[in-house]
């Protein structure tokens, strides 16, 4: 299959033991594999929509390449910012066991400055299933730089289904043609983004991706993750039916759907079988919901289902979106279609529905509404309860850390706040071991998705009006899904509950760009009370420091490292000290031609040692 899979290049599972021990300085349990990645990120000139832009490509590639682990695997990934600008990877679904030091948002991270590398190192531990990643800040995931994490199940534990015959990732998301900078602007300007310029599947626009399958009854595990900026899309095959099989990390119960919404930041696994003739090949269709279809016709994504013996292009029309314009339970009502299968395995032997959240008394409850964005001084803001979020210079788990008062306030307020909306760095007060249901009520007047970081919740319950206290009534308390972002639609909410048993500070987060740009996100910051360094991890050793602990920064960019050696060594001989280490650095990403960049590279540390000499 012509597909963008595994990047063959720059992956190497490690022999366990020694290397566990020397790299992740006993982060790792014994036995557990290692990967490394060597990523580069930086701007590619692409036109996916017929305009030139600067897209965020990984090691070149556009989506970038796909993580595919095993539960429990320990990753290292080293990142090489070759932006020009600040730059943090997210892993949205993976939980960072005891380790939000590595979760690459502004609340844990400090971003890595451009032209530095970072290296990431997390375990994968106790989950399965199909995520993403992205860069978190600045608006850059609407310029790309997100590729697909598959974390398979373990050998022992036994999936739902049959092995499919292949695996195929699929991207879907609203675009632009203005790159990140100038969608930031607008943001900062009090405009709205406006109508997205199209629709990308796997980077490419319409009728551009196609794919090459093998018919006669196979059957292809379909993952589909909706990395757009701020549009509900609307997936379907053409007379293919799509059996749903899992949803960020849960077995669902198995159901055919013919047409399923996604909306931002979330994902799904379909089973596909090609139990069609192979007289044509077939339409994959992303199409925007919600919106008038004659005005919105071009915010929609076309790609090929090519069947390798088909005789014919795809023909007919595109198949039909949901017809519900006057329908506004439609889409709601096919959400709650998706539950937890209890009784398959997932990460671990027993069934997922062995824990019983229905049954766990809950012990904080926080109802977050959002309001259409305001003006705060000036500024174009969204809130949640009256609050837009303002990321502190000193990350928050940092501060905590170095015993930093003052960078943040553990007030965030658990309803909506009377009163003018204000801009703050407030935070909620998670409670160790305690079971908090999170109440979205969304005022505004589209679909918004809100996503929480280290952790799956239950999603037991969503409905239009507004909450009271007697929508308890409704919830599911026996199997709802659990994921890791829930849609709310507009003047209706959503009622999740989560076991908050990972210590560390987690982004609760809109996942539509422009409303988590403008200010609608906060943290749970969860700590255990009693002094023990069981229940998280110490921060790694190349921790970055930035806002009040920027003097603690020791660590310099391996690019510029041998200066400063040479400097004080007092040795003018850099080619001796610099080669090995720019040599290392390159030569890392194994087939990499080590071409004209590195030359550049070198001539510039050259000069700048000359300088600084
Ligand atoms: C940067 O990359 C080099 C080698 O490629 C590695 O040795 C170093 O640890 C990396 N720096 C950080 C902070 O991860
Ligand atoms: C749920 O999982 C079990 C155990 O793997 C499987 O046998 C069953 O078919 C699944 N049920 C549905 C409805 O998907
Ligand atoms: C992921 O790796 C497993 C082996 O570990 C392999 O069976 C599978 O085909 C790979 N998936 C993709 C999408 O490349
Ligand atoms: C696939 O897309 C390319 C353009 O990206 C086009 O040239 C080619 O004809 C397409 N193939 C099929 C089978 O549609
Ligand atoms: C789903 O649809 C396929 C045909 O495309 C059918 O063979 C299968 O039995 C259906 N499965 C369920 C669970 O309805
Ligand atoms: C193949 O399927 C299409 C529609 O699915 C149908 O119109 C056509 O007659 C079929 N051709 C053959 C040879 O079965
Ligand atoms: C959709 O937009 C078209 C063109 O502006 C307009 O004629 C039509 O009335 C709109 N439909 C609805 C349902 O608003
Ligand atoms: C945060 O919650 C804990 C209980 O989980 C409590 O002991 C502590 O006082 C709270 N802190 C603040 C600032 O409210
Ligand atoms: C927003 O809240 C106001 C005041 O509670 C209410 O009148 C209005 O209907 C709400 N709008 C939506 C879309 O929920
Ligand atoms: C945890 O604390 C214990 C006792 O203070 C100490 O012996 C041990 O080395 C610590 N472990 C880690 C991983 O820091």
């Amino acid at each position: 299959m012509g597909l963008t899979m595994l990047p063959s290049r720059g992956v190497l599972v490690a022999a366990i033991g020694l290397v566990c021990a020397s790299l992740l300085l006993g982060r790792c349990l014994a036995g557990d594999p290692v990967v490394y990645f060597d990523w580069d990120v930086s701007y590619i000139s692409v036109a996916p929509l017929g305009v030139k832009q600067e897209v965020i490509a990984i090691n070149g590639q556009f989506p970038g390449p796909i993580v595919n682990v095993t539960t429990n695997y320990n990753l290292i990934v080293n990142v090489q910012n070759d932006l020009d600008e600040p730059l943090l990877i997210t892993w949205d679904g993976i939980q960072h066991r005891k380790n939000s030091w590595q979760d690459g948002v502004l609340g844990t991270n400090c971003p890595i400055p451009s032209g530095w590398n970072w290296t990431y190192q997390f375990q994968v531990k106790d989950q399965i299933g199909s995520f993403f990643y992205f860069p978190s800040i600045n608006l850059q995931r609407a310029a790309g730089g997100y590729g697909g994490i598959i974390v398979n199940n373990r050998a022992v534990i036994a999936v739902p289904f049959g092995k499919p015959d292949g695996d195929i990732t699929i991207f879907i998301g609203d675009w632009y043609n203005r790159n990140h900078k100038d969608l930031r602007k607008d943001l900062d300007d009090g405009k709205s983004l406006g109508m997205p310029d199209g629709v990308l599947i796997n980077g490419k626009g319409p009728y551009r991706y196609n794919t090459t399958l093998v018919p006669d009854g196979k059957t292809y595990r379909i993952r589909v993750h909706n990395v757009g900026i701020s549009t509900s899309l609307n997936f379907r095959i053409q007379n293919h039916n799509m059996l749903l099989v899992e949803t960020e990390g849960s077995y669902t119960v198995q159901q055919n759907y013919t047409n399923l919404d996604i909306h931002v930041g979330q994902s799904y696994s379909f089973l596909v079988t090609m139990d069609q003739n192979a007289s044509s090949d077939y339409y994959v269709v992303a199409s925007a919901r919600f919106v008038n279809e004659s005005l919105w016709q071009r915010v929609t994504g076309v790609a090929v289902l090519h069947y390798s013996n088909s005789k014919g292009k795809a023909s007919g029309a595109l198949p039909d979106p949901p017809n519900d314009l006057f329908d506004k339970t439609f889409s709601m009502n096919q959400a709650r279609t998706i539950r937890w299968n209890v009784s398959a395995g997932a990460a671990r032997p027993n069934p997922q529905g062995s824990f019983k959240y229905g049954q766990i008394t809950v012990t904080q409850v926080y109802l977050l509404k959002n309001k259409p964005p305001v003006v705060i001084n000036g500024k174009h803001r969204t809130t949640l309860n009256g609050i837009s979020y303002a990321p502190p210079t000193t990350p928050i788990r940092l501060a905590d850390q170095f015993d930093e008062s003052g960078v943040y306030t553990l007030d965030f307020p658990t309803k909506p706040l009377d009163g003018p909306p204000r801009i703050a760095s407030s935070v909620i007060n998670g409670t160790y071991r305690g079971f908090m249901e999170i109440i979205f009520q969304n005022n505004d007047t589209k679909v918004m998705t809100y996503h929480f970081d280290g952790y799956a919740f239950f999603v037991v319950g969503m409905d239009y009006g507004e909450w009271t206290e007697s929508s308890r009534g409704t919830y599911n308390k026996w199997d709802g899904v659990a994921r890791c972002t829930t849609q709310v639609y507009p003047g209706a909410w959503t009622a999740i509950l989560v076991s908050l048993d990972n210590v560390g500070v987690w982004n609760l987060r809109a996942e539509n760009l422009d409303a988590w740009y403008l200010g609608q996100e906060t943290y749970v910051n969860v700590v255990n009370p009693e002094q023990t360094n069981k229940t998280e991890l110490a921060p790694p050793d190349n921790v970055l420091y930035c806002g009040r602990l920027q003097s603690k920064q020791r660590y310099i960019s391996s690019k510029y490292l041998c200066i400063k050696e040479a400097y004080q060594d007092l040795t003018i001989n850099l080619i001796i000290i610099c080669r090995p280490q720019a040599i290392h650095h390159k030569a890392s990403s194994a087939s990499r031609p080590l071409g004209s960049k590195m030359v550049v590279d070198l001539l510039l540390l050259f000069a700048a040692a000359a300088i600084f000499l």
